[in-house]
């Protein structure tokens, strides 16, 4: 009876088990898996790895083997990027020893390369490398010899075995980097079909008796000879095998990098969570280590690469260029306006200006070079020519002349003298207005034209004109240059009369938004060679002195970061209190991130950096430490190539001084405002902290922090939903229909710990800013945070 009962139980506790049909043994033929929602898998005898399919989007399914038992389930090898196969596509050990993927109509996806046929059984071994055995037990193939991104400890590479990039971070297809070991050389190539050695980017040279490139089991990746012998460590480092995971991957930028990622997820504090680098990356600076004239370099054409504080490379546009895809920052850059004409009879030389970027340079997209000039005569004569893009201005006193497509393009301490990146300064004849609308435009300027012609007294009055304007124009260059390069760097504050911006706004027509401070109106200054600016008219009752108000405002405008609106100048007449700042041409971050276009992860991602960055040097950094005191997503702005800049700082202190702290929000709703604002509390920069975690979860969530109406109960209170989320490990709840953000999770977890210290109801326990942009891109580890409102129970 007992041994019955007990017979039972065992059937029922291996029913499920069985039903998961998860083989950890030899498989033999006509075994096979489908790919639907269930990332069915066969795994290693000891469940390390999984060899099945992998969910890549909607009906997207990628043939691939990974780590199982880790949260990242990292993809070590895979079959099909460049085809990914649809639902219910079948890998199959067919009954005649052929192992192949099929789509559901049976039309053959994917096979090993060369074929193989004779398969007797296959095995995932606990290395990770998936193989198919004859009958006499001979390897037929392996994947551990087709690698391909990834090699894993004890895979060795025979000659002429291809290691490929993949597209982008979570684009499996082929990208262009990949490296081979080449008559016994290890080659690393940034084309897909080089010519031969000459064009590669980086090369491991053993004068050719490399045989193969052997990652060994203690975690050392390292080129032999024929007879073993070791000639050239690629990475160094030992790793204690037992109580880590090891990988190598080239990376989609280019770069080759060692991981390690402990086995336990509770192992000491000496390695973060997660996956992290070990040993120096090949090539250590790939933004400077590709001096090739073929190709785009290490990030696309028209951008420039600069390595980030994490030391990968990161890829930027030039100012007044945009990314050609914005899912992908290494897919190039283009011009966001039309480029010059080349008509000599409408030069347009006074419709561009210069930006400057200092220690940047494009080496090989030069045309013309001219010795022993000034900046300024470099300047005039890109301007002049309607090929030049930028012109490069060398210390020594060298100009050179670039022409598009930009390519391998560099910012790093080590390049000296600057680029000058000429821009259209009109909006009006951009690329993104419409083409008819340019038409009309021309052609009523061409009715003008010639009905005014038609009197030759008007020739005559124009014929001088152009003349005066020759003249000035060579008169006025210098200051007209100057100008431009001023209000990049912005040091000066100009003062305006009120007349002149109330015709800059035409009478204050465009309403740009209104704020707690005033409305904010869109106005071109016609004496600065009609640039956009934002004109902001403070609410008149600011209670501050002239002289104070004047000393306020040239504090705000010496602070100068990236991710701080710039303020160009301002008005001072009487009742009349105007700020005038660059126009930021795609409006607000709430418009943006709460619209009906959702912004992409990766974008998500750098507007919080941009923010954090912004708000960090107005704390730290800037001579004056500024509070903000009212950051929301009403309050950054995103400029033409979407970097998000922080408005109003500054504000604060000018036009609150005497304001009793008075707020409106009920508990609950009360959004972005610290506690310290409810009660008897000092104010101190950790308010912004406070406000710009809320900002992050929304970030993250593309959510407002309030929303009455949402799904259930428990999502109403953002903060609550997501600490609920964080706390039951329930993370990808929060990114549900991101796909993007869902196959980063590792780094929306990383964002939501941030977001939960920054949150602390106790403003002591929430981090600075700077720690803060640190937690962010990784740099440091990020502790478990506490529930923000613990504090508030104990108070
Ligand atoms: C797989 O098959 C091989 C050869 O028959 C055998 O040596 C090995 O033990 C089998 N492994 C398992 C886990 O059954
Ligand atoms: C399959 O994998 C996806 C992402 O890798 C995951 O979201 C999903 O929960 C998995 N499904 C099952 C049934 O495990
Ligand atoms: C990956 O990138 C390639 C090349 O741009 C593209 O053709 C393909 O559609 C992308 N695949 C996915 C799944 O996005
Ligand atoms: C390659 O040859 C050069 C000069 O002949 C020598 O200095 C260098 O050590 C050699 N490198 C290897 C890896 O044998
Ligand atoms: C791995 O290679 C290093 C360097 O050649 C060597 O010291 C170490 O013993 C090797 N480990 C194993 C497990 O072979
Ligand atoms: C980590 O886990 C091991 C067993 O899995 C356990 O013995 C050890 O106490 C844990 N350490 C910590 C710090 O939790
Ligand atoms: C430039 O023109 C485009 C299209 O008309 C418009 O969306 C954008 O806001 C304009 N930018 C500026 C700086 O006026």
């Amino acid at each position: 009876m007992v041994s019955m009962v007990l017979g039972i139980l065992l059937v029922l506790v291996a029913l499920p088990l069985s039903a998961g049909a998860q083989t950890h043994g030899n498989l033999t033929l006509g075994s096979s898996l489908t790919a639907d929602d269930r990332n069915s898998s066969w795994q290693s005898p000891s469940g390390e790895f999984a060899f099945g399919f992998r969910k890549m989007g909607r009906g997207a399914h990628l043939l691939a083997i990974w780590f199982e038992k880790i949260e990242d389930k990292t993809i070590v090898w895979s079959a099909n990027g460049d085809t990914l196969a649809p639902e219910g596509s079948k890998i199959q050990l067919t009954t005649d020893g052929r192992l192949v993927l099929n789509d559901p109509g049976g039309r053959e996806l994917w096979s090993p390369n060369p074929t193989v046929a004779g398969v007797a059984y296959a095995v995932l071994l606990d290395t990770g490398n998936f193989v198919l055995v004859s009958q006499n037990y001979v390897n037929l193939w392996e994947t551990f010899n087709q690698p391909t991104d990834t090699i894993l400890p004890t895979q060795q590479l025979d000659q002429g075995t291809k290691v490929i990039a993949r597209y982008s971070e979570m684009n499996y297809s082929a990208g262009r980097f990949h490296f081979i070991l080449q008559d016994g050389n290890l080659a690393f190539y940034a084309t897909p079909t080089p010519l031969d050695v000459s064009d590669a980017y980086w090369v491991i040279n053993t004068n050719g008796s490399g045989f193969q490139l052997i990652f060994n089991q203690s975690g050392q990746v390292y080129l032999t000879a024929t007879n073993g012998a070791v000639l050239n460590l690629v990475t160094s480092d030992t790793v204690p095998t037992s109580a880590f995971y090891q990988r190598a991957i080239l990376e989609y930028d280019g770069v080759f990098r060692q991981y390690v990622h402990p086995k336990t997820a509770n192992s000491s504090s000496r390695w973060p969570r997660g996956w992290s680098v070990v040993s120096s990356p090949v090539p250590p600076n790939i933004c400077t280590s590709i001096p090739l004239n073929i190709g785009t370099g290490a990030c696309g054409f028209n951008s420039y690469c600069s390595l980030g504080d994490d030391q990968r490379p990161r890829c930027h546009c030039p100012p007044g260029y945009t990314p050609l895809d914005s899912t992908n920052e290494m897919n190039g850059c283009r011009q966001d306006f039309t480029p010059q004409s080349c008509d000599e009879s409408r030069p347009e030389t006074d419709q561009f200006t210069f930006n400057r970027l200092l220690h940047t340079n494009w080496p090989f997209s030069d045309y013309e070079r001219s010795a022993a000039q000034t900046e300024d005569w470099c300047r005039e004569a890109c301007l002049v020519d309607c090929f030049c893009a930028v012109a490069i201005f060398s210390d020594e006193g060298t100009c050179w002349k670039k022409r598009i497509p930009l390519s391998n393009g560099v910012m790093d301490t080590s390049v000296g003298g600057k680029a000058l990146i000429k821009v259209r300064i009109q909006n009006s004849t951009s690329k993104s207005t419409g083409d008819g609308q340019k038409k009309n435009k021309n052609s009523t300027l061409i009715i003008i034209g010639s009905v005014l012609l038609s009197s030759s007294v008007f020739v005559n009055l124009l014929l001088l004109l152009i003349t005066c304007l020759i003249y000035r124009r060579f008169r006025s260059r210098d200051s007209k240059l100057l100008w431009a390069v001023q209000i990049n760097q912005a040091a000066v504050t100009q003062t305006f009369t009120f007349q002149e911006l109330q015709e800059a706004t035409d009478g204050f027509k465009e309403e740009l938004g209104r704020g707690a401070f005033g409305a904010v109106y869109k106005g071109v200054l016609r004496s600065q060679d009609a640039n956009f600016v934002a004109v902001k008219v403070l609410a008149t009752k600011t209670g501050e002195r002239e002289k104070e108000f004047e000393r306020e405002v040239s504090a705000i405008s010496q602070t100068n970061h990236k991710n701080l609106v710039q303020l160009l100048g301002f008005c001072n007449e009487g009742q009349h209190r105007l700020l005038v700042y660059e126009f930021m041409s795609n409006g607000s971050l709430a418009d943006f991130l709460f619209g009906s276009s959702r912004p992409s992860w990766y974008r998500r991602v750098e507007i919080a950096c941009g923010v954090a960055r912004g708000l960090s040097y107005l704390h730290d950094d800037c001579t004056r430490h500024i509070i903000h005191c009212d950051i929301k997503p009403q309050n950054i702005l995103l400029d033409g190539s979407l970097t998000a800049k922080i408005s109003d700082f500054g504000l604060a202190k000018l036009l609150m001084a005497n304001q009793t702290r008075t707020t409106t929000g009920v508990r609950g709703t009360r959004g972005y405002l610290a506690p310290e604002w409810f009660r008897n509390m000092p104010i101190s920069g950790k308010v912004d902290v406070y406000s710009f975690g809320i900002l992050l979860l929304e970030l993250i969530c593309c959510r407002k922090n309030y929303e009455p109406e949402a799904e259930s109960e428990a999502q109403i209170v953002l903060v609550d939903w997501v600490y609920d989320c964080y706390h039951e490990g329930s993370m990808l709840e929060l990114v549900e229909s991101d796909e993007e953000a869902s196959s980063d999770i590792r780094r929306v977890r990383r964002f939501v710990m941030t977001a939960l210290w920054c949150i602390q109801e106790d403003p002591a326990l929430r981090p600075t800013m700077k720690k803060i942009t640190q937690m962010l891109e990784g740099a440091v580890e990020v502790s478990v945070p506490p529930d923000p409102t613990s504090f508030l129970s104990s108070i």
